[in-house]
């Protein structure tokens, strides 16, 4: 089993989405080769994309097997008067994901290792599996962190992604339990995938940029054998 995390980060309105779903949508029904290596337990998709958006994936979820809903972040918080806030708890039933400590986030918000540490206990708490995205062997890996992403932050959108034995030679220094899942993510494309996937060290891939277009997304997913 492949895990392909797609993170939509800050991007489309709603129409956009719409668009997007549409020609998805279209794409699953012309080309059965995605549905098969889903039905089949091949490929787990786990889409991303911003709480306002999340809504509108309903009936994909419903329908296609294998395709789950994930955010990009939760609250600190349990529940009450946080004004602005989405709590993993208010998720329950309907995100089953959340990607935790993305260096976006750590870098452009602050996050810290304790308030990382806060948001995976909120999903453990609340059943949400949490991917906790590390930039490199220095960030703290946390117990109860479901699945550990190895995205470096000069990989991150710039078309650099890394060669697959530094990001073999990272995971080798985590010491991780056999449960959790290795991803590796940025500037993941179609060209790149499948080195990643092929290797049985990892688990998945976390694409950003290449989540953004249907057709792109549609044939990073053709492109695993
Ligand atoms: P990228 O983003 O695929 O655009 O590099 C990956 C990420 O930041 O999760």
């Amino acid at each position: 089993m492949k895990y392909i995390i797609g993170n939509w980060k800050a991007h489309k309105t709603i129409s956009q989405a719409k668009e997007w779903l549409e020609t998805f949508k279209s794409q699953l029904d012309t080309d059965s080769s995605i549905l098969d290596k889903l039905q089949s337990g091949k490929v787990t998709i786990i889409f991303c994309p911003p709480f306002h958006l999340l809504y509108l994936f309903e009936n994909i979820v419903k329908t296609v097997p294998n395709f789950h809903l994930g955010v990009q972040n939760v609250s600190t918080q349990d529940e009450g008067s946080y004004t602005g806030e989405v709590t993993a708890k208010s998720l329950t039933g309907f995100a089953k994901y959340a990607i935790i400590g993305h260096s976006e986030r750590r870098r452009f918000f602050h996050e810290n290792n304790e308030d990382i540490k806060n948001k995976i206990d909120q999903c453990h708490k609340n059943g949400i599996q949490s991917i906790l995205c590390i930039r490199g062997e220095h960030d703290s890996i946390f117990p109860e962190a479901n699945f550990v992403a190895y995205e470096p932050q000069e990989a991150i959108g710039t078309g650099d992604n890394a060669p697959l034995d530094v990001v073999l030679n990272v995971k080798s220094h985590l010491n991780l339990p056999a449960s959790v899942k290795f991803i590796y993510g940025g500037s993941v494309n179609t060209k790149n995938v499948q080195e990643y996937l092929s290797h049985d060290q990892i688990d998945g891939v976390l694409p950003g940029t290449a989540s953004l277009d249907p057709h792109e997304f549609f044939s990073l997913i053709k492109h695993i054998t």
